[in-house]
């Protein structure tokens, strides 16, 4: 059994994605709690109606990104100290901190985030109008360990997008969504796998090291 960490800071349609493969009984995980710095985050609400523990660490009432920063590393050792069987990760979903490199390294490898993106390609905010200014013909989205890199670190597995002439930033973010859903939780599907590991910023699966990202539907099945 997994336990699950969920960051989040907005909608929370990748939590709910991940809240619905667990209900049906395609993941085997439990969420222990649901963490927002944003307190109107709708994500929250989500999390309540699916009788989950949810917490709020608002980041506007800490005048320094160090003493938010302490604050949710105290929550976080809290809940991984008391998690029953299994392992714990922490998944960002939609989670939209900058975290320190202190609090990454106290929980690297085993926390990961989503990003709608082809990392290595545009880390950080909008993705979408970037990669059409660029003029890309492929886009997607990439699930990777965090590391102190913002957006930089191992990515476990990325979901392929064909970019249409008639797209926009908009519709590019409609037709991923979906597809960042099935990423997300078949990553984390996979990670119930303990020998998923990241070692010294390199991700290894039964002891191999991974020498590209997997691909959604061609190398990792959705749930
Ligand atoms: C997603 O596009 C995710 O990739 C990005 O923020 C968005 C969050 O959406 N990091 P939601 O809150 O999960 O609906």
């Amino acid at each position: 059994m997994l336990n699950l960490i969920v960051l989040v800071s907005g909608r929370g349609s990748n939590l709910q994605a991940l809240i619905s493969a667990i209900e049906d009984g395609r993941l085997n995980a439990r969420i222990l709690a649901v963490v927002s710095n944003r307190p109107e985050a709708p994500a929250l609400d989500r999390a309540r109606r699916a009788g989950l523990d949810t917490v709020v660490i608002d980041h506007r009432r800490y005048p320094e990104r160090a003493a938010f920063d302490d604050a949710l590393r105290i929550v976080l050792e809290g809940l991984e100290t008391n998690p029953g069987p299994g392992r714990c990760l922490i998944v960002l979903a939609g989670f939209m901190r900058v975290l320190s490199m202190e609090l990454v390294r106290r929980f690297q490898g085993r926390m990961i985030n989503i990003h709608p993106s082809l990392l290595p390609a545009y880390p950080g905010l909008n993705t979408h109008a970037r990669m059409l200014a660029a003029g890309d013909r492929e886009h997607g989205a990439s699930v990777h360990f965090v590391t102190p890199a913002v957006d930089g670190g191992p990515v476990i597995a990325q979901a392929r997008l064909r970019v249409e002439p008639a797209d926009t930033p908009e519709s590019l973010a409609e037709r991923l969504l979906p597809l960042e859903h099935r990423l997300l939780s078949a990553v984390v599907a996979l990670c119930t796998d303990p020998s998923v590991e990241l070692r010294d910023e390199h991700i290894y699966i039964d002891d191999r090291p991974l020498g590209r990202p997997l691909v959604l539907d061609r190398d990792l099945p959705g749930l």
